[in-house]
This record gives structure tokens, sequence and C-alpha cells, in this order.
């Protein structure tokens, strides 16, 4: 174990940077993929010292931009042998953000950065993953996607690419909960799509906890005053940080794949039903997701989408 490689991608701060202490502690190899390096070394700099441990590795990572992820990716296979442990931390959601904006390579930001570029960075890291005899793959997703139970929702996959970014109403709570909802049908389909190469992929949904001063200073003061308030009652990170290393290093889930786990270590089931008394428990509940992820035509479509957009 000891020697066991990990990437996390977004570990300078909140669940990530707990991510990266907690791996740091229990001697694996940690790479944290971040964007903003002055940060992060800083943050490198205290999970070293904290953990008493020297293999913290800080690697230059912009998830949103497929030229940096390729850079990246080479990058780390030039350095190190294989992968074993790929967490997806790092999303996109600018709190009271009102405007549409694009990644590089033209793909609305909160797709790029939450699903698509997740789903290259695994596509180019899959033969290193390969090379590991337990290979784990964790998406970070998170309750927003309960709003699937209303069964008028649905991702707006005619409009990821800015087609109508000045005509239609844009919402970051939507675009951030439609980006989750596809990056757990990427879950299901990329856990059978690499099967017969062992490598597991699971989806954690995250409920809520603490979120990071470092984010809270990115917010406007109304989304800061909100922020503050809740952080009196939600939950440290560290909490989820250890669900992360659970799902990715226990017997427990050596053989679990293609699942979506809670905060509570369980695997969350398809719902059965979702009308009357049934959909209230779905939405206040935390043990079924909608049944729009299972979707076969949906998934299909994200597949194919991601496959396009991600291809060259
Ligand atoms: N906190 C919650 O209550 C909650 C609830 C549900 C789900 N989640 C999920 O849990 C995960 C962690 O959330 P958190 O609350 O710990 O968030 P956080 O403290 O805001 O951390 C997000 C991390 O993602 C990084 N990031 C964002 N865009 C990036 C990009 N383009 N390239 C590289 N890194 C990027 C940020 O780096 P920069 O410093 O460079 O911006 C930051 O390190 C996320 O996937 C989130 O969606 C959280």
């Amino acid at each position: 174990m000891k020697d066991k490689i990990v990437i996390i991608t977004g570990a300078n701060s909140g669940i990530g940077k707990a991510a990266a202490l907690k791996f740091a502690t229990e001697g694996y190899r940690v790479i944290m993929a971040c964007r903003n390096m002055e940060m992060s070394r800083a943050a490198q700099k205290e999970i070293t010292e904290v953990s008493n441990h020297t293999h913290v590795d800080l690697m230059e990572l912009d998830v949103s931009s497929f030229d940096s992820i390729r850079t990246f990716c080479s990058a780390f296979k030039a350095k190190y042998p294989r992968l074993d442990i790929l967490i997806h931390n790092a999303a996109y959601l600018s709190h009271g953000e009102k405007e549409y904006k694009l990644s590089p390579e033209h793909i609305e930001l909160t797709f790029a950065t939450n699903t698509f570029g997740p789903f290259l960075m695994t596509r180019l890291l899959a033969d290193h993953l390969e090379k590991s005899q337990d290979p784990r793959i964790l998406h970070a997703c998170t309750t927003n996607i309960k709003h699937f139970f209303d069964p008028k929702r649905k991702i707006d996959f005619d409009n990821l690419r800015g087609e109508f970014r000045d005509t239609r109403p844009y919402s970051v709570y939507k675009m951030y909960g439609d980006s989750k909802m596809a990056l757990l049908m990427l879950t299901f389909k990329m856990a059978q799509e690499f099967k017969s190469q062992g490598i597991k992929v699971n989806a954690l949904q995250i409920n809520r906890v603490k979120l990071s001063k470092e984010t809270i200073k990115k917010m406007r003061s109304f989304w800061k005053v909100l922020a503050w308030a809740q952080n009196l009652t939600n939950p440290l990170p560290s909490g989820m940080a250890d669900s992360y290393f659970h799902i990715c290093t226990s017997d427990e889930f050596k053989n679990v794949t293609g699942q979506l786990i809670n905060h509570k270590r369980e695997i969350v089931q398809p719902s059965p039903n979702e009308t009357g008394i049934a959909q209230l428990k779905n939405i206040f509940g935390s043990g079924s997701y909608p049944s729009y992820a299972t979707d076969a035509q949906n998934v299909e479509k994200i597949w194919k989408l991601s496959t396009t957009l991600t291809e060259g």
C-alpha cells in the first residue's frame, strides 16, 4: 500500500485538500492536480508538514481545458509508472454567477470542468490505471441531482456549446446539477466499458459540507454571508474525505463498480417509483436516484457527446 499512487483534482481546498491530507497521512503517494499554483503550493506545504510525509507532489492542471489535461497526463505518465486511484474532485460552481461562460475549447464552463474534462482525463489515464492491481476511479457527485425527480427536468444538450447563450436564461445551479447528472451517467457507462480492464468507477453523492475559506473568498458579498451562515451547521470536509479514502481503498468497495454511494456509504438505488408518497421519500431521502440517470437514450447521448468533444 505504501507506494500506491493517487491523483486528486482540486486538492488545494475543501474536500480535495482534506482528502490529500488523509491519503498522505496513510502513506500514499499523492499527486495534487491543481490550477492555482500559488495557493496550491501553500496547501502542499501544509499537507506535507501535517502528514509528515514526503511524497506529496503538485502538478498543474486546469480541468476545464483539454490542452491542460493533455499536458498534465503526458507529464504524469512520464513521471509515474502507473496510477492506482483517480479522484475527480474539482468542480466549477460560481454562486450567483449570471453569465454563461465558455471554456478554452468553447464548451460551457460547468460542463467542461465537471463532465467532459474528467471524461477526457480518465480516457488518457486508462492505460496507466490498467497497470495497477486494484485501479479505482471516484467521481464527486451531489444531492443536487435529485432535481431530476421532476419529470420536466432535462439536460439542455442543445446549449452546451454556447448555442443559446444570449437568448436562453442561464442558471448556474441548473448547469451545475445537469453537469453532475451527466457525470453520474458517465459513471454507469464507464464502469461497463472498463470492466474487462478491472478498473472500478463509482460516484459519491455528497450532501453538504462546510465550504472552505478559499472558496468563500471568491464569492460576492450576499453569497459570502449565506455561506458563513450555512457553515455554522455544516459538517467538516474531513468526513467526506474519509469517505473518498474508504471507497478508494477498502476491501468493502474492492469489487464495487458502477454505483452511486451516499454520505452514509450506502449504495444508492434506482428509484422504483417516482410518484406520490414514494416521490417524497426519493426527494427527502438519500437512498434513491432519479430514473433519468439510467435512461438508455440519455446515457448514450452524453457518452457520444463526451467522445465526440474530446476526440483528437
Ligand atoms: N461542499 C459541498 O457542500 C458539496 C456538496 C455537493 C458536492 N460537492 C462536490 O464536492 C467536490 C469538492 O467540493 P468542495 O466544496 O470541497 O469545493 P472547493 O473547496 O470549492 O474546491 C473545489 C476545488 O476545485 C478546484 N477547481 C475548480 N475549477 C477547476 C479547474 N478548472 N481546474 C482545476 N481545479 C479546479 C478549485 O481550485 P481553485 O482554487 O483553482 O478554484 C478547488 O480546489 C466538488 O466536486 C463539489 O461539486 C460539494
